[in-house]
């Protein structure tokens, strides 16, 4: 397992132990540890309800078009946002720092 941060608004650092062979989603990861994220659309890059901003993390694969096209249009963009679903969760994210950002 590898070990995510969630900092939540007081800016403490919540640490999340994820699984790194299930093939998990960052955002599947932050949906079963009962993070306010509502991933409507499954995991399909259509709904950016799992949008969140990184504050650490290593050298992630670049966003998709589709992912780049629904990061656009938020309201709320950050330089390092990202969707939680499109990241696939991997050993290389163990100490990875975020922000959950979708607002609802
Ligand atoms: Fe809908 Fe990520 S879960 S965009």
């Amino acid at each position: 397992d590898i070990t995510v941060y969630v900092e939540n608004a007081d800016g403490e650092r919540v640490a999340v132990p994820v699984p790194t062979d299930m093939g998990l989603s960052l955002m599947e990861a932050l949906k079963a540890n009962e993070f306010d994220i509502l991933a409507t659309c499954g995991g399909m890059a259509l709904c950016a309800t799992c949008h969140v901003e990184l504050l650490e993390a290593p050298e992630l694969p670049e966003p998709s078009d589709d992912e780049l096209y629904m990061l656009e249009n938020l309201p709320n963009l950050r330089d390092t946002s990202r969707l939680s679903c499109q990241i696939k969760v991997t050993p290389e994210l163990d100490g990875l720092v975020l922000r959950v950002m979708s607002d609802h």
